[in-house]
């Protein structure tokens, strides 16, 4: 008797399995701020393509306030390639690696004034622009045009590892598993199936618990089928980060505002504002050679405590030593003076929000000591 064979992609898996992972999609797509229903067309690219820019290396929870704030001061494309960069850095603040910011406006700029607005619907194009690189045309491609693109950040990497049951740790496994992803994407609702992928790995191919008893894919799945699914990805182990260490100077000047700097326009949190600080090396900061690095000679107060913060690739402490000035007036190099009240409006990255947070409460704390010894 012949069989009933069911059909099968290139590699062995079932060949159904889009149309089981749009039939999920279709019941249980998150409702995000940047995404149109399952089934009801495309979004506006300007949309598309600021949501993903945003959500690299950053979660939908934290990414919805930003994208919702940036549509409203910049509606469109042009309105951002209006804006000064300054603006959107400071709108950016605490969203993290700040080059994407800057890239951000760049695009915009380029696509509202030599593109006339008008995103290009391929990827080939799409890669031309400043800050769009494989991922991120792929999934303007797919989401905003419906064209077939291989779409896949870590979520999409997860799925396929466990589908395929792939065990070549990453990041040396990333090319087999986009080519295995690039297996399965249909060319159908191109949009919907990138998306679907991307939510199947955020909701139910968890990281370290996957809930294969809710998969749509399950029956597919090789790697459940092994009893590795949780094991996968396997990763390389990490090069431990190194500490880098900076001084910190925190300084009041007239009425009381803080002197701040702008960074540098290359490098690690490039253009964006700073509390003027010592050279960030491994090595500890004697307090001679610190206070050589200070923005003026004054008479310091080391605070108590350390800031801490994680960078992607090292750990950082910061000291935080005090101090007056009466100069108003700044050469531009060395800073200007911010009141206190009008930090909100400065492009502070998430670092040196720390390190005012924790200025702010330990000059109280010190201002409080000397006003009871000076009541005692
Ligand atoms: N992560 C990045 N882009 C996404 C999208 N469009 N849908 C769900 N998760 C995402």
């Amino acid at each position: 008797m012949a069989s009933v064979a069911s059909s099968h992609a290139p590699g062995g898996l079932s060949a159904d399995i889009p149309v089981k992972l749009l039939a999920w999609y279709d019941r249980h797509a998150r409702r995000l701020p940047w995404r149109v229903p399952p089934g009801e067309g495309f979004q506006d690219p300007y949309r598309v393509w600021l949501s993903e820019i945003m959500l690299q290396q950053t979660t939908v929870v934290t990414v919805g306030p930003y994208y919702a704030d940036f549509l409203e001061r910049w509606p469109s494309v042009h309105d951002l390639a209006r804006a000064p960069l300054d603006a959107v850095l400071t709108a950016w603040a605490g969203l993290g690696y700040y080059a994407r910011a800057r890239n951000l406006h760049r695009c915009a700029r380029v696509v509202s004034g030599e593109l006339a607005g008008v995103f290009p619907d391929n990827e080939a194009d799409l890669l031309k622009l400043p800050g769009i690189g494989a991922y991120t045309a792929a999934a303007i491609a797919a989401i905003a045009f419906g064209r077939r693109a291989v779409v896949v950040d870590g979520n999409v990497e997860r799925v396929a590892a466990r589908l395929f049951a792939v065990e070549a740790p990453l990041p040396t496994a990333k090319a087999e598993l986009k080519r295995l992803a690039g297996q399965l994407t249909s060319d159908r609702r191109a949009g919907d199936f990138a998306q679907a992928m991307m939510d199947l790995g955020a909701t139910v191919c968890l990281p370290r618990q996957p809930k294969c008893l809710l998969c749509p894919l399950e029956a597919d799945c090789r790697g459940q089928a092994a009893g590795i699914a949780a094991e996968l990805p396997r990763k390389l182990p990490k090069a431990a980060k190194p500490t880098r260490r900076a001084v910190a100077f925190w300084l009041t000047g007239p009425n009381g505002a803080l002197l701040l700097r702008r960074r540098p326009e290359k490098g690690l949190l490039g253009g964006m504002m700073e509390v003027p600080s010592t050279g960030w090396r491994e090595t500890p900061w004697p307090e001679r050679e610190a206070a050589e690095a200070a923005p003026f000679e004054t008479d310091w107060q080391v605070l108590p405590g350390l800031v801490r913060h994680t960078f992607t690739h090292f750990h950082f402490e910061v000291t935080v030593w005090a101090g007056r000035s009466k100069k108003r007036h700044l050469p531009e190099a060395t800073g200007r003076w911010v009141a206190l009240d009008g930090l909100d409006g400065e492009a502070l990255p998430t670092v040196m929000r720390k390190i005012i947070d924790h200025g702010l409460k330990q000059t109280a704390i010190l201002i409080e000591a000397e006003k009871m010894a000076g009541d005692g």
